[in-house]
């Protein structure tokens, strides 16, 4: 076999250079600019896409949901939370991100804008909404009871990562913890919190913990964190995240960043799964990314992109100031589908949605940190990382080509294998999806939840 850069018929996606934009801090996250919300791009390429895609047109649904039914093992209690703690952040919408204009994000309960108009499965999914995504999968999962004495679990729907980024330049720090303290004000004053001490509520976080542990004693480096997950009250609760802190972050639980991908029903994901078993896999390896800079971790990206773009097996989709490409879904999930693996470098923090990404394209990831995936999605994840993954040290991934290609092909196919059969666990299912019955992020994460509830609570 042989892994030349043109013989792949996805290679004659068309890559459009679209307008220049400004960078900022979150694009470099790879956060999808408004912009290409409505980028036409996107569109040629899904159209280009469907040899290997389902086309999400064709898929229909009844127009009444029925209700599923709980096949699952727990019931859980929704709070119904004063508009404060969730829809009415969202009318603030310009203005809870200081980087992006979060509006276009926040539609369809999270999702996004469709990546075609007429879309049902597809969305250009912001990367730190998982949150809002998760609250409409509950709201309408049939394991949920309205009836708050008879639930295992208890969710508190607060739209945490959103205040938190709408709050990052506040320097008025009383000010800038004031929602957190009045949501936990609010649930810790509730009757069925004092059963066991908030032991079986849970907070479900679309950023990464970082942003909510503001230790006192940091006062000279403050990056705008709040102190919602330091809270003593909190800390016993479980705290749902797509990225936790792996030393401090005992009830922090590691749950799926969101792609892309909202099917409505189980056919569309196993058909999916079974393109992405035999697509043309002409590369190697691939890299989505930028460099770093004034970051000890640029450091292992800088090297790389060195790497990748020295090799004629690898593919590499840099974000540069002013490249909109890898901000583009379906040009990074084409660039991972036609990969064998998929490096995945830390970025800002140690997780990457780009992991997700990868995995939703069948394309093995190659990780650098124990903290990218290892130790943060257990509830997801088989225990032995081998089975799903490949691991380098700063002494083997010097060599990245060679030590990838000393993995033999039976082997590649069984790792691609696992990866293909995680995808629905680590995916968002529509929120209002009917005919689906396999378990997806949510269903993964309140499972475990109740798990943990049963032996906590006595
Ligand atoms: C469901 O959970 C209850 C405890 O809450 C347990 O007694 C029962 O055996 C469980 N059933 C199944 C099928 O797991
Ligand atoms: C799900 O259905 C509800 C009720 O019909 C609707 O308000 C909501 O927008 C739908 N969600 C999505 C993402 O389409
Ligand atoms: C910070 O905000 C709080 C609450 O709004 C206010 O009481 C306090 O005076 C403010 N502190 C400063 C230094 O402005
Ligand atoms: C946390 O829970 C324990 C027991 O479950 C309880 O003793 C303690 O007071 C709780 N802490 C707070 C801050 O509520
Ligand atoms: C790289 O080295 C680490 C530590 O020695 C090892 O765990 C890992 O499996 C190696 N990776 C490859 C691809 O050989």
């Amino acid at each position: 076999m042989s892994y030349t850069k043109k013989h792949a018929k996805i290679d004659q996606w068309p890559e459009k250079e679209k307008e220049k934009y400004t960078k900022n801090r979150e694009t470099l996250k790879l956060t999808i600019p408004t912009l290409l919300l409505f980028c036409s791009v996107c569109l040629i390429f899904l159209i280009l896409l469907f040899p290997f895609t389902s086309p999400p047109q064709t898929t229909s649904f009844p127009a009444s949901s029925l209700p599923r039914t709980c096949f699952q093992n727990f019931t859980v209690y929704v709070y119904d939370l004063p508009k404060e703690f969730n829809t009415n952040l969202l009318q603030n919408c310009r203005h809870l991100n200081i980087y992006t204009d979060m509006c276009p994000h926040v539609a369809n309960n999270g999702l996004g804008q469709p990546l075609r108009r007429d879309s049902k499965t597809w969305f250009a999914t912001h990367q730190f909404i998982a949150e809002m995504i998760f609250h409409a999968r509950v709201e309408n999962h049939p394991c949920r009871t309205l009836e708050p004495s008879n639930a295992d679990i208890f969710y508190v729907p607060f739209y945490g990562g959103l205040y938190g980024s709408s709050v990052f330049r506040e320097h008025n720090l009383t000010k800038r913890d004031e929602v957190a303290v009045r949501l936990v004000d609010y649930v810790s004053g509730q009757r069925w919190w004092k059963k066991s001490n908030g032991r079986d509520h849970f907070l479900a976080i679309g950023r990464t913990a970082w942003d909510f542990m503001r230790a006192s004693d940091e006062a000279g480096t403050d990056f705008g964190a709040n102190t919602l997950m330091v809270m003593p009250r909190v800390m016993n609760m479980s705290v749902l995240t797509v990225e936790r802190q792996p030393w401090k972050g005992d009830n922090q639980f590691g749950i799926p960043y969101p792609s892309y991908f909202h099917p409505y029903t189980s056919a569309e994901m196993v058909t999916w799964q079974d393109k992405m078993r035999i697509v043309e896999r002409p590369h190697l390896f691939s890299f989505v990314g930028g460099p770093r800079k004034g970051l000890e971790k640029a450091a292992i990206r800088d090297e790389l992109i060195r790497q990748c773009a020295g090799s004629s097996r690898c593919e590499l989709l840099k974000c540069e100031s002013g490249g909109t490409r890898c901000h583009d879904p379906m040009t990074v999930l084409g660039v991972m589908a036609r990969s064998r693996f998929c490096l995945q470098a830390p970025g800002d923090s140690f997780t990457r949605r780009s992991t997700f990404d990868a995995m939703l394209a069948g394309c093995i990831p190659v990780f650098f940190s124990p903290h990218t995936m290892y130790t943060q999605y257990m509830w997801y994840l088989p225990d032995d990382r081998r089975s799903y993954s490949v691991f380098m040290d700063e002494k083997n991934s010097t060599q990245i080509e060679h030590e990838l290609s000393r993995i033999s092909d039976s082997e590649v196919v069984m790792l691609r294998e696992t990866i293909i059969n995680l995808i629905p666990s680590m995916t968002y299912a529509h929120p209002n999806a009917t005919n689906y019955d396999l378990l997806d992020a949510v269903d993964v994460a309140l499972e475990a939840l109740a798990k943990q509830a049963r032996g906590k609570v006595v």
